[in-house]
């Protein structure tokens, strides 16, 4: 008989600790709470670096030079206007499900991509420089659509994390709202073999078109167990209502452990330490929330973490302080885990890139649990 499980192989549930590919994209040290791109550091990026940069970064490894970032913020402002038969779609599909109307948008623009039946090298850079743009418009769109108004052209003189708020609200965004949401495009642009980056790498190593891979990311990020953490924090921090005192928001959370009920926004499988990415958008929820005048829901969200870290040793992950960071920018809650796919479409098309250009299909073996073999086929009225 030869099965998987005689081929000695033991697996790790969720491929836990499982070293699947080379890359050199982005560097994770879990016990030190280290994340870098390329070797830059990730404090070093938020501090200093736009989005724009760290795209260049993922994709060529290595900063860009004025002229270089030039061509690309360029190619960028040019990709963004969404063909007429992606916004019909939207107008057409249902609303509600902001993952599922961006996968299939997202699938859709595949079809009227100029270099659509190219697929060598220079076309897939072309598309993944298009793919950040247009997913870019459209979220935006997706969340005028939602709000009942149009789709707002852009404006070719904003900067990527500008352009996207001012095509989501019609309004100049401020430079403070503009830095913060650059910092959170920056510190989600990548993170390693993740569920939805390794989605698009197993896709990728088929071969197939670089809007098929980003769709099946999409699909992956989804997930409440993934991005659709962010929009779930929100939600339970609006549950315990902005009025309440914030004994309450430990009593909800106490009643979710005690019901063994996960907290969206703790936990991480690779980081045994904070992910220093929170510790960003910490101070950002913080500083926010406070302009904002609404500094409760930082406030609660400190309770819960206090309370989360002593009870369970869990750290906050990515998610725990962006849901109250996109809340405080005016973003609705259906549109953050889109958001998380508008900065990580960078690292999605980066690790595509690097798959294509050194390929090996991806076909792991599964340990066969089922039925003994052989069994004996009994006819169908013997059953
Ligand atoms: C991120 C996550 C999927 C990692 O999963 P994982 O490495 O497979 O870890 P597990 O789900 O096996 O969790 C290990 C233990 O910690 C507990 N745990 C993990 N995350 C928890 C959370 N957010 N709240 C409460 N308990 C949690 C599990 O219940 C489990 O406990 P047990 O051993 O007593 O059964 C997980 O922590 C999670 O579901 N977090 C909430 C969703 C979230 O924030 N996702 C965004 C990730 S960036």
């Amino acid at each position: 008989m030869t099965t998987a499980s005689s081929a000695k192989m033991g697996p790790k549930a969720g491929l836990e600790g499982t070293v699947a590919c080379a890359s050199a994209i982005c560097y994770l040290d879990g016990d030190r709470g280290v994340l870098a791109y390329c070797g830059y550091d990730i404090h070093d990026l938020a501090e200093k670096a736009s989005f724009e940069e760290v795209c260049y970064l993922l994709w060529h490894r290595r900063l860009p030079t004025h002229a270089e970032l030039g061509d690309l913020q360029s190619q960028l402002t040019a990709a963004r206007l969404l063909p007429e038969p992606i916004l019909r779609l939207l107008r057409t599909l249902p609303g509600g499900d902001g993952m599922g109307l961006l996968r299939t948008l997202t699938s859709a623009l595949g079809h009227y991509d100029p270099d659509a039946s190219d697929h060598s090298p220079k076309a897939n850079y072309r598309k993944a420089v298009r793919l950040v743009s247009q997913v870019s418009s459209i979220v935006a769109a997706m969340g005028r659509a939602q709000a009942g108004g149009g789709p707002i052209q852009p404006d070719p003189v904003l900067g990527h994390a500008a352009n996207f708020l001012y095509m989501l609200t019609g309004e100049r965004p401020s430079g403070l709202a503009t830095r913060a949401f650059d910092v959170a495009l920056i510190l989600h642009a990548d993170h390693e073999l993740n569920a939805s980056t390794f989605a698009a790498r197993v896709a990728a190593a088929t071969l197939t078109d670089i809007h098929s891979t980003i769709v099946a990311a999409i699909g992956t990020l989804k997930g409440p167990l993934h991005g659709g953490a962010n929009a779930d924090v929100m939600r339970l921090l609006l549950e315990i209502g902005p009025s309440a005192p914030l004994e309450k928001a430990e009593e909800v959370v106490r009643a979710r452990l005690a019901r063994k009920e996960k907290i969206p926004g703790f936990g991480h499988r690779v980081y045994h330490t904070e992910d220093p990415r929170a510790t960003h958008l910490r101070q950002m929820s913080r500083d926010l929330g406070q302009r904002a005048g609404q500094p409760i829901w930082y406030d609660m969200s400190q309770r819960i973490e206090a309370l989360v870290k002593a009870d369970r040793k869990l750290n906050p992950n990515v998610d725990f302080y962006s849901g109250s960071t996109y809340y405080a920018l005016g973003i609705p809650i259906d549109l953050f885990t889109p958001i998380f796919a508008v900065s990580r479409v960078s690292g999605w098309t980066a690790h595509v890139l690097e798959q294509y250009a050194n390929n090996r299909l991806i076909r792991p073996r599964a340990e066969y649990v089922g039925p003994e073999y052989p069994q004996r086929y009994q006819p169908l009225d013997a059953r």
